[in-house]
């Protein structure tokens, strides 16, 4: 353990979805399970890197030996991230969801006949649009994925510059793809200079073929 070409590097980690309240006991959400996060978190990791692994409440069971924060809302993620800095490279595998609740509620609302209750959205921040912009403490390497159902490339490639990150995993999560839930992913690394179509393979796969893309950029240091 902590041996290998990322031995001494920082990698920060999103994963799993962030749960907004709406009152005590319910929230809104995104769909994720963390599967994708919790292989890279893994990969990054049998490769000798220190990973600190911030999750929202996911089903997938967590990496060991990794450093866990588990957060709940966006907010939390966010301070946790930043709490987790500096870091060598960051990747947000996270399905951040992208309003909370702004006037949540301390109690439980009640189905008390006379209507039915509104929910006021408000944005949530954008933590990987954040970390990229960093002025100081900016890792080395920022890492987003981009889920799409449609002109999958050209909409990466416009997040990418968006957000001001360095690489964009772009997945194409259409209905028939079959990829939203399941084992495999079909990803095209978008970076500043193109596009790479990766065959379609696991989750595992596609995690430990980005922690070896991750270590030709950074370079080895053993
Ligand atoms: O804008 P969109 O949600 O499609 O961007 C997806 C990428 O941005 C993912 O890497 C996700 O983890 C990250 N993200 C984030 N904070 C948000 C929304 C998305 O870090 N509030």
């Amino acid at each position: 353990l902590g041996d290998g070409p990322l031995k001494g590097r920082c990698a920060i980690v999103t994963s799993g979805p962030t749960h907004e309240p709406i009152d005590p006991v319910r929230y809104i959400a995104n769909r994720s399970s963390g599967a994708q996060g919790t292989a890279i978190a893994r990969a990054l990791m049998s490769l000798g890197a220190d990973v600190t692994f911030v999750t929202g409440p996911a089903s997938h069971p967590v990496p060991s030996g990794v450093n866990v924060v588990p957060v709940q809302t966006a907010s939390e993620m966010l301070a946790a991230v930043e709490d987790a800095l500096p870091a060598d490279v960051a990747i947000f595998a996270a399905a951040v969801a992208d309003w909370h609740v702004a006037n949540a509620g301390d109690s439980k609302i009640k189905k008390d006949g006379k209507g039915l209750p509104s929910i006021e959205l408000a944005e949530n921040p954008d933590i990987l649009a954040i970390v990229s912009q960093l002025k100081k403490n900016r890792p080395e390497l920022v890492i987003g994925f981009a889920a799409e159902t449609d002109d999958v490339i050209e909409n990466a490639t416009s997040k990418r510059k968006r957000k001001a990150c360095d690489w964009i995993l772009a997945n194409d999560v259409s209905p028939e793809t079959g990829i939203m839930g399941g084992s495999e992913n079909a990803v095209t690394l978008i970076h500043n200079s193109g596009a790479d179509v990766w065959p379609r393979m696991t989750k595992d796969q596609v995690a430990t073929r980005l922690a070896h893309a991750i270590v030709d950029h950074l370079g080895a240091t053993e």
